[in-house]
Order: structure tokens, then sequence, then C-alpha cells
């Protein structure tokens, strides 16, 4: 299993529309390789979604800058050392600093000061950034900073089908290239694809499993498209139970292809249902990312609606994630970075 399972990619369609019992083995089996290749630590990702000021106009997400029922925030250096404090208390092992996108000198030399400042003080916390598309200068200096690890997703592997997301001024090719260029200056690099999004079939998603394993990633983040209303999309079929599903399939599929990867349960999960993100870490994921995000900010960073979370503390969040980890007999990795094996095995070779 040391490369994951060689399968068509007319079985992956199969297995990504299983149901029932079919599903329920599908599950086990990617659990039991979850076990076997990355343990049954789970490991935390504190988010800290400090800033929803956003420079694109994607169509499903709900902060897009054309929105202008958002309230706009940037939070201060210190009230981002105040969420890192509290990760480090809690012994979250790694932090991810997740914020809209902007390519303004200002911004970037933000996100690379701060940080500088969080491997000065907490210098054993890993560090993921999330903040898009920049220039390979400008993901060099974050590298260089002392960030080891960033997520960009892909949204979907489809050209035509990433034209239907994004507005002309957006392109697959760019992204893409973000990608090689994070890889190649040696980031942990994570990507993802949004699970049931309008225009998207079965036979996408299949290809984006390919994707991943083709460019090697690292680190997974995907999960169910939800809707938001004050979006183009807000008219545009949405099926929760399918997205649940899909995306626990996707999660299992993954986990089979792709054993040493890290695949986070993610927090749109339980915008489905309550225990979405327990059925995650049940169909293979092994990261949890608990929202750190201070409370008086939550509102104002809802991508999609329903999100989870929004009126609870740091604190809550804490203990909530802890339960549901033990609830499904995996092992909360307290103060573990939890790098990526792939990402260590592909560096050994
Ligand atoms: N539903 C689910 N996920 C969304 N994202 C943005 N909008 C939505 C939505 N409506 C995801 C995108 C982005 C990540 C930060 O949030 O995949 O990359």
């Amino acid at each position: 299993m040391a490369s994951g399972i060689c399968i068509s990619k007319q079985e992956i369609i199969e297995n990504l529309q299983a149901k029932g019992k079919k599903q329920g083995e599908l599950h086990k089996k990617a659990s039991c390789i979850r076990d076997s290749s990355v343990s049954k630590n789970v490991y935390f990702r504190g988010i800290i979604e400090f800033s929803n000021i956003c420079a694109n106009d994607c169509f499903y997400c709900g902060i897009r800058k054309s929105n202008n029922k958002v309230k706009r925030y940037l939070m201060s250096k210190e009230e981002i050392l105040e969420c890192v404090e509290f990760c480090d208390k809690a012994k979250y092992g790694s932090i991810v600093l997740q914020s809209g996108e902007l390519q303004t000198k200002k911004f970037t030399d933000f996100v690379t000061g701060i940080v500088k400042t969080i491997k000065k003080k907490f210098p054993k916390i890993g560090i993921t950034l999330c903040v898009g598309e920049q220039s390979k200068k400008v993901y060099q200096k974050f590298f260089d900073a002392g960030a080891r690890r960033y997520l960009l997703r892909i949204e979907t592997s489809n050209k035509e089908h990433y034209s239907k997301l994004h507005p002309n001024e957006m392109s697959f090719e760019s992204r893409k290239k973000c990608l090689e260029n994070l890889k190649k200056i040696g980031f942990q690099t994570g990507t993802g694809v949004m699970i049931g999004s309008p225009f998207q079939t079965t036979e996408n998603l299949a290809d984006d499993l390919l994707f991943f394993k083709k460019i090697g990633a690292d680190m997974m983040g995907m999960g169910p498209y939800v809707l938001h209303e004050q979006t183009p999309f807000s008219s545009q079929c949405f099926n929760p139970s399918n997205n649940l599903n899909l995306s626990l399939n996707m999660v299992a599929m993954l986990r089979l292809m792709m054993p040493y990867i890290n695949i986070a349960s993610t927090t749109a999960l339980q915008a489905l249902t309550p225990n979405g993100r327990e059925l995650g870490l049940q169909a293979g994921a092994n990261v949890i990312m608990p929202i750190v995000t201070p409370k008086k900010y939550r509102e104002d960073y809802q991508l999609y609606k329903n999100k989870p979370c929004i009126n609870e503390s740091s604190e809550d969040c804490m203990k909530c994630i802890i339960a549901r980890i033990k609830s499904v007999g995996l092992t909360p990795a307290f103060g573990k970075s939890g790098t990526s094996l792939h990402f260590l095995r592909r560096k050994k070779c």
C-alpha cells in the first residue's frame, strides 16, 4: 500500500457514488488504511481567520468582494498573537492563518511580519498559510520568514469548470502555477476542491483525485459546497445530503489512493450535519481545524451559510472538538505539529 491503490477512473466514479452498505465498507477500509499509514493520531490546526478583505469575486463565496453586506475586518498583529498563544496553551501543535486574498505589498508584508514574530515567540508551532495566489517571490518571502505549509485549493481540476466558478480575471493556469511554485520552494503543499459545486460532475471529482495524485499533494482540505444566499449562485440547485455523501466518499477514496497524506475533516462537513466532522474522521481523515478566530469576527467570516461555531468561543471549540475526536476512537495529537508523512517520504527519495 506504499503508494496507494491503483484504480481506474470508472472504478473511482463508482466508489464516489457508493451508498448504504457499500459506503460503510468503503469508509471502514479507508479508516483502516489511515490507522496503518498515518496512525490514529488526529492533528490540530487552529484556524485564525484574520481578515475577510478580498480582491476576488468567486461566484460561490460569501466574502467575495462584491458582497457589500459583509462587514470587512483585518485583525491586528496583537489580536493574531493572542490567538496563537491560545493554540500554544491548548497544545494544538499547529496553526493556519487564513484570509481573503490580497496581493498588495502592505498585506503580504503584514503576513511575512506576523509569521516571523510567531516563529520567534512559538518556535515549535507549525504554520500553514492560506492567503491565496501570490507571486513566487512573495511565497519565497513567506517561506524565509518560517512558514512551511501552504494551502491553496484548486477548487476544481477541470479548466472549463473552473471558469464557471470564477470571473474572467481568475485563471486555472495561474492557480496551478502557484501550486507548482509552492512545491518548488519547498512548502508542504496542500490543495483541495469544493464537492458538489454548481456544474460539477462525478467524473470531474474522479479527475480531481487523479490530479491530486499527479501533482503529489501533501495535504488536503476539501469539503462540501454549501450555498451562500449573497452570491450569484444563490439560485443554483444545491443538494446538501448528496454533497455530504460525495464529500465523505472523496475523503475515503483519497485515503486509499494517497495513504500518507494529511486529510482534513473540514468544518463545512459540520455545516451539513451536526456530526459531519466525526463522519469525515471515520472516512479516513486525520486532521481537524478548530476555529480560533475571536468570537466578534466569526459572523463576518462566512464563506457559506450555516457555518458552525460562529456563536462559540475558542475554549468551547476546543472542548467540543476533543470530545468529537475521542467519540470515534481516535487520539487527539496534543502538542504535535503533524508534518505530512507524504512530504517526509518524498523528501527522502
Ligand atoms: N461552500 C463551501 N466552501 C466554500 N469555500 C468558499 N466558498 C464556499 C462555499 N460556498 C471554500 C473554498 C476556499 C476555502 C477557503 O473555502 O474552497 O478555497
